[in-house]
């Protein structure tokens, strides 16, 4: 076996051989299964998308509708769950309420049948069916609220911004919700998907798998980036404010959040396409100031860093669109992860055919042969 050097955050290691998602971060370039981002994202739908993603080909008419259909029948969550939740703090992160019903989906269904295919298919609907109905349960309850029961008559990114706002939303808005969660299904080996599938590597269940991978997304430098664009965007409150902010930054070597990425040294893909999106909502519910100050950071930014290859990722925009859709700042990172389960679900189940349990080494820094102190002896 031929050792490696010690790669701080495993940087350029690779730790699968993987054929669902591809990105050229030279060139700006993401494919699911092969196919461009920009496509899916005009021809595709969520719901496709996590099909083609987690069984490796685009469905066929038929069997998209059976998936529709059977992901319809159980966006309901047990009450047993609702219960559950309503214990949950109602100052709690809505993160950490996911992660814990999320496992706790675990409790409900069998590990033992792993192996068997219809298994992974009634995992796989179960998790991208409840996940939002939890989501939306929780950012109801918390405010002393019933939870809102799934609408059969919407399709599944209407019928969440239903459960989540208690009105249906407009047809564009739901669309421009479903192609946030197209562009936020899958990114090749991130921290949340290896999360995952060392998880999955000991063959848990795929509650689990996906509650340590919502943990894992849960940090200010993987899924919680958007929520503190807003924040900084506040901050920085006017279009003049802008440029010394970011001086600021830069001379206090602080990261300017929704900038920078391990992969892309181009402008994100996904963050292109997040801004048309964000254009099109404005122009139907109306201009977002905010807007303004965030193409001013983006034009500074690209200025000072631009030479290093830093540009907007995929939550410099992201949070400016959920914010015109109705969804409260700490929800924003949930949102990724009822999107993201779809990756983690592609690779857990690549995982399982090839299964081997992931068990790295170290290079040990410490000390050898130490003497015991007793206690009196110790300060
Ligand atoms: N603002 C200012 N400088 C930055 C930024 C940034 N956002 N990102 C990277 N840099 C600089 C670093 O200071 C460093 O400079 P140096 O070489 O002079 O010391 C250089 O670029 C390399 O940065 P690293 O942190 O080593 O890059 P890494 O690949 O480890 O980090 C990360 C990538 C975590 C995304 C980083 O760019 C970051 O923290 N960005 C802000 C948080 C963010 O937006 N996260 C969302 C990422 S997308 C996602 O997870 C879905």
């Amino acid at each position: 076996m031929a050792f490696c050097e010690y790669q701080p955050g495993l940087e350029g290691v690779p730790v699968a051989q993987s054929s669902i998602s591809f990105v050229d971060g030279k060139n700006g370039i993401l494919e699911y299964r092969g196919i461009n981002i920009e496509e899916l994202a005009q021809k595709s739908t969520f719901i496709e998308t996590a099909y083609l993603l987690i069984w490796g080909k685009l469905p066929t008419k038929e069997e998209l509708l059976i998936f529709q259909e059977e992901i319809n029948n159980h966006r309901r969550i047990k009450y047993h769950i609702r219960d559950m939740m309503k214990c949950f703090p109602e100052s709690g992160h809505p993160m950490d309420a996911l992660q814990t019903s999320a496992a706790a989906l675990g409790l409900f269904y069998s590990r033992r049948a792993l192996a068997k295919d219809e298994y992974i298919r009634d995992a796989v609907v179960r998790l991208l069916a409840k996940i939002p109905t939890m989501v939306a349960a929780f950012a109801q309850m918390r405010n002393g609220n019933d939870p809102v029961k799934p609408n059969d008559n919407l399709n599944y990114s209407a019928n969440f911004l239903y459960m989540l706002t208690e009105k249906e939303p407009e047809p564009l808005e739901a669309r421009i919700f479903d192609v946030c969660l197209m562009l936020h299904a899958e990114h090749t080996m991130n921290a949340s998907t290896f999360s995952a599938m060392v998880t999955a590597s000991t063959l848990t269940d795929p509650y689990a798998v996906v509650a340590s991978a919502v943990g894992t997304l849960a940090g200010p430098l993987h899924g919680g980036a958007n929520e503190e664009v807003l924040s900084m965007l506040e901050e920085i409150g006017t279009i003049e404010n802008v440029r010394p902010y970011i001086e600021k930054c830069i001379e206090n070597k602080q990261k300017i959040m929704g900038f920078g990425h391990r992969v892309y040294k181009v402008k994100d893909p996904r963050a292109k396409i997040l801004q048309q999106l964000a254009e099109r909502l404005f122009e139907l519910t109306g201009h977002d100031d905010y807007y303004d100050i965030a193409l001013e950071v983006e034009k500074v930014v690209a200025e000072k860093l631009g030479t290093k290859g830093i540009y907007a990722n995929v939550d410099f925009y992201s949070g400016l669109v959920y914010r015109k859709l109705g969804i409260k700042t700490d929800l924003f990172t949930p949102m990724f992860a009822i999107s993201r389960v779809a990756g983690w679900l592609a690779h857990w189940k690549e995982q399982l055919a090839v299964n081997r349990i992931f068990r790295p080494t170290q290079v040990y820094i410490g000390e050898h042969n130490q003497p015991y102190i007793p206690m009196e002896e110790r300060f």
